[in-house]
């Protein structure tokens, strides 16, 4: 059994990770590899009920710290419920987001310090950093028309301030100039095919020879 391998899909709202990430696990099967795939926050029942706290619109105040410890609450389940038992079995998994977007939607969204986040992420997981991360980046107006034409109504993310989300993106992208061999930049306004071949060739090296 050749070891599992933990990808992970950030970006700005209308980024594409959706399709991205479907059509990732598609490949991988397609190359006989088992896959989980899963989101944040959410990925387990305990933790899609934090997930609909979080995005749930209106009704009490919940401060940028509060939001802060609710989505790492949601990791720390996720991960021992799901993200941890699955990688041990030998099992991919690609999850749709994870702590980056911690620091990029409250850390840059909403000005949570940046220790408060490494303190959380170093209780969570210390030992637990994808393996690679793929940042699907996109102009921010770009993005936030893709994501309107979306059906339903906007939640408490998608409801935010064009700027919010400037910040979001700039947060990301300072990340990834940090974290270069881990956080790879994807350009998410080529065609969904194309976006697909870049995120597959981004995560290449780390798949068995077999399966290359
Ligand atoms: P997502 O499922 O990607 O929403 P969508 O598919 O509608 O783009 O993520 C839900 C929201 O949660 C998204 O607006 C970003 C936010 N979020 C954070 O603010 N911090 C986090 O740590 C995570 C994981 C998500």
């Amino acid at each position: 059994m050749s070891a599992g391998r933990f990808i992970t899909l950030e970006g700005i709202e209308g980024a594409g990770k959706s399709t991205v990430a479907l059509a990732l696990r598609a490949e991988l099967e397609g190359r006989g590899l088992d896959v989980l795939l899963t989101r944040e926050p959410g990925g387990t029942p305990l933790a899609e009920s934090l997930r609909e706290l979080l995005l749930r619109k209106g009704g009490e105040v919940l401060n940028p710290a509060a939001e802060t410890l609710l989505m790492f609450a949601a990791r720390a389940v996720h991960l021992d419920n799901a993200i941890r038992p699955a990688l041990a079995s030998g099992r991919w998994v690609i999850c749709d987001r994870y702590t980056d977007a911690s620091y990029a939607y409250q850390g840059g969204g909403r000005a949570v310090s940046t220790a408060l986040i490494d303190q959380l992420a170093a209780a969570v997981h210390a030992d637990l950093w994808p393996d690679r991360t793929l940042l699907l980046d996109l102009p921010v107006s770009t993005g936030l028309e893709r994501a309107k034409s979306r059906p339903g109504a906007p939640d408490r993310f998608e409801s935010e301030q064009r700027s919010f989300f400037e910040r979001v993106r700039a947060a990301y992208l300072q990340r990834a100039a940090r974290e270069p061999q881990r956080i790879r930049i994807i350009d998410g306004q080529g065609s969904a095919a194309a976006v697909v071949a870049a995120a597959l060739a981004a995560i290449a090296d780390l798949l068995p020879a077999a399966a290359r």
